[in-house]
């Protein structure tokens, strides 16, 4: 089974998921929300069109598959949880500074 390391809040909690569990649900599960305070409200349920519920994959990053995520993973945006399936390892930081799609970050572009 993958395991799933969260950074957040200077914190860090693992979880056992099964294969292929979406990120976004294995996040909101393990009660540690993807979302600002607005966006806990205001999004797009998971459809992959509001890009609202954008983490850091620290290591162990599967390529995008997705539109969208292709998009953000292009540009070094935040990645949708909502649309990345967990097959391996997976080490995922929570955006903290983010007031509703997180910024951009250069040395974060997906290279395959
Ligand atoms: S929840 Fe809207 S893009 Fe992921």
């Amino acid at each position: 089974m993958p395991t799933l390391r969260i950074l957040h809040d200077a914190t860090e909690t693992v979880v056992e998921v099964a294969p292929g569990a979406n990120l976004r649900q294995t996040l909101l599960a393990a009660d540690i929300s993807p979302y600002t305070t607005l966006t806990q409200a205001l999004n797009c349920g998971g459809r992959g069109l509001c890009a609202t519920c954008g983490v850091h994959l620290e290591a162990g990053a599967p390529p995008p598959q997705h539109w969208h995520d292709k998009l953000a993973a292009q540009f070094g945006y935040p990645r949708l949880s909502c649309q990345i399936s967990i097959h391996h390892d997976l080490t995922v930081r929570i955006v903290d500074d983010k007031i509703i799609w997180g910024g951009r970050d250069a040395d974060r572009v997906w290279k395959p």
